[in-house]
């Protein structure tokens, strides 16, 4: 990925607010990507839940086809069904730009993540809030993005689990020991006060559903970004002293 929004100045990585469209009004769908555009959103996050690897059904191919013929913003799928690696070719057909795999979800997840690389898109690997770093430890090299789930995955509107801001911690520290650069993002109760926790800890893009399309979506956007830029500059100042 280019440059973050909130990247001046900050050497290590970029910043980058994800939607998630989970919490979207699907009946102004299209207007409201839109409007993130307008707002420089770069990346778009695409919950896809199966109903078996997590309570909930969401939505699939035919909503992600739609929305690519409309829409230029960069698609990071996460796949929330069980046994991933029977679809990553529908979902890069469809308009997926990256595809993100819960290693809970997979035989074979290290397959798994080859295979959508060679696909030709990104690939994610994900935890869940009770699962340790420990089982994805030897795939982070497989990986361009490393899911740290701070709620457990199937809805939206749920508050932050203060005990995944350890893994964050881990994950990060695991990438930089082993010279990977992959990116760090969070999912799960990201609001003006968990921003700070989760960009302290390491994570990089952060995932938001109510904080974004509850209330007045454009102000929301603004205001989540300059909030995440005033951490990461107040970051900066400290590391730079
Ligand atoms: C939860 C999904 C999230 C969800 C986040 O399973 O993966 O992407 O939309 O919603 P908020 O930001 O409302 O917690
Ligand atoms: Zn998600």
């Amino acid at each position: 990925m280019g440059k973050g929004f909130a990247a001046e100045g900050h050497s290590s990585y970029p910043f980058e607010l994800c939607p998630s469209i989970l919490s979207a009004d699907f009946n102004r769908l299209g207007e409201q990507l839109s409007i993130a555009s307008q707002e420089r959103i770069r990346i778009l996050h695409i919950d896809v839940m199966d109903g078996d690897f997590v309570p909930s059904i969401s939505f699939g191919m035919p909503v992600i086809r739609s929305i690519r013929k409309e829409s230029d913003l960069f698609f990071d799928v996460h796949l929330m069904i069980r046994d991933p690696g029977r679809y990553i070719q529908e979902f890069v057909s469809c308009g997926a730009d990256s595809i993100t795999i819960h290693v809970e979800a997979c035989e074979d997840a290290e397959a798994v993540l080859k295979a959508i690389r060679e696909a030709g898109v990104k690939a994610g690997i994900s935890i869940k809030p009770h699962t340790p770093v420990s089982a994805i430890s030897d795939l982070l090299a497989l990986a361009d993005l490393v899911l740290v789930m701070t709620v457990e995955p199937g809805f939206g509107g749920q508050k932050y689990i203060p005990e995944c801001t350890d893994k964050i911690r881990e994950v990060r520290r695991l990438l930089d020991e082993k010279g990977l650069t992959a990116n760090v993002q969070v999912d799960g109760g990201i609001n003006y006060e968990t921003a700070q926790t989760v960009i302290e800890a390491g994570a990089n893009y952060l995932v938001a559903g109510s904080t974004v399309f509850n209330g007045d979506m454009r102000e929301n956007i603004q205001t989540m970004k300059a909030r995440i830029n005033e951490i990461v500059q107040k970051l900066e100042r400290l590391k730079n002293y």
